[in-house]
């Protein structure tokens, strides 16, 4: 079976491809690197460097591939920069997607499977936040995910095109080979900072508030392997080729961890001090955000399987170690 996978040369993306090629598919890679590093991908995997918003290119790789499904990764996902820069967050997150739908509904292809987010929920209003929580998000980023999400919906309604729209709390970890990991430009996420910090490519990290009403007065987030993260697009992906069910789904773990705790685990597994200045808070970010998982769980039988915080943090760990540079371009 053929997959397109797009925004393949990403975080998650470039794992995600790695577990496809181990499950047997053969796959496309569609990126136009504006984030993503092609050095990401396994030499041998067909990637074209291309942009969505390149529709005549987009038909030329559907009339020359007959695929079976397709799975997303493609979009922009810091939330700052979509508050500097909407109009940027539109057209790679919105236009972009209404591209790829046109592309897949004129080439009869049913099946995608999206990259969606918690940022969706906002400030959420229980905790953990189940799916069907309203989506009240205060940011560009989580509306561009929240309008996707409803396209997909009327896609299905009218075109019959079938998609699972999985919402990620905070992937984070590497692939065990340390081959591949987590690598933005600029960084803007805790565990690579924390750990660029250890590496004393940072001189301390900034905790952006430590006034919040949680138990240590620092952010909680559910972190969840990016091995795990992978793994569940591609039973996604199966389960709505075999019974073509639109869905969405929470994909975390259920736990949360604060900030003080990560760079706990950090400096325990680095042997490293890891100092720490107090920031003040980062717009847009909720005390607390834990998955309720009841529904992944119970609707693909799926759990996670390498995200207790011990694997992540030597994974990701040994990424770091391993790329100070990342993938030489950081
Ligand atoms: N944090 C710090 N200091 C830092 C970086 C982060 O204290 O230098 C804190 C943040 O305030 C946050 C927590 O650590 O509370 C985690 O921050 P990340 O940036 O790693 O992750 P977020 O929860 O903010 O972001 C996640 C995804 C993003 C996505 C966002 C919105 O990782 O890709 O959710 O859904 F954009």
């Amino acid at each position: 079976m053929k997959i397109l996978v797009t925004g393949g040369a990403g975080y998650v993306g470039s794992h995600a491809v790695r577990e496809l090629l181990k499950n047997g598919y053969e796959v496309v890679v569609y990126d136009n690197l504006s984030r993503g590093f092609q050095e990401s991908l396994p030499k041998d995997v067909k990637f074209i460097n291309g942009d969505l918003n390149n529709p005549e290119l987009l038909e030329h790789v559907f009339n020359s591939n007959k695929f079976d499904a397709v799975i997303d990764f493609s979009g922009h996902l810091e939330v700052e920069e979509s508050m500097r820069n909407p109009e940027k967050f539109y057209l790679n997150n919105v236009i972009s997607l209404l591209n790829l739908l046109k592309a897949m509904h004129n080439h009869n292809v049913k099946t995608i499977v999206y990259s969606s987010s918690a940022s969706v929920y906002g400030q959420p209003k229980e905790i953990p936040v189940s799916e069907t929580h309203v989506n009240d998000t205060n940011n560009v980023y989580g509306e561009t995910k929240a309008i996707a999400e409803r396209m997909l919906k009327f896609f299905d309604n009218i075109y019959g095109i079938k998609s699972v729209s999985l919402r990620y709390f905070n992937a984070a970890g590497a692939d065990s080979s340390g081959e591949i990991g987590e690598a933005h430009n600029p960084e803007t996420h805790l565990i690579p900072i924390v750990f660029n910090t250890a590496l004393g490519k940072r001189q301390h990290i900034s905790i952006y508030g430590t006034d919040y009403q949680t138990k240590d007065g620092t952010t909680i987030r559910d972190y969840i392997h990016v091995k795990d993260l992978s793994q569940v697009h591609i039973l996604a992906m199966e389960r709505l080729l075999s019974e073509g069910k639109s869905n969405v789904f929470n994909v975390g773990t259920g736990k949360g961890y604060s900030v003080k705790e990560i760079v706990e685990t950090a400096r325990k597994i680095t042997g490293n001090e890891i100092p720490t200045i107090i920031g003040s808070r980062r717009f847009g970010d909720p005390a607390e955000l834990v998955a309720h998982v009841g529904k992944i769980k119970k609707e693909l039988g799926w759990e996670p399987r390498y995200s207790d915080l011990k694997t992540i943090m030597e994974t990701s760990w040994k990424w770091h170690k391993n790329h100070p540079a990342g993938y030489g371009k950081i």
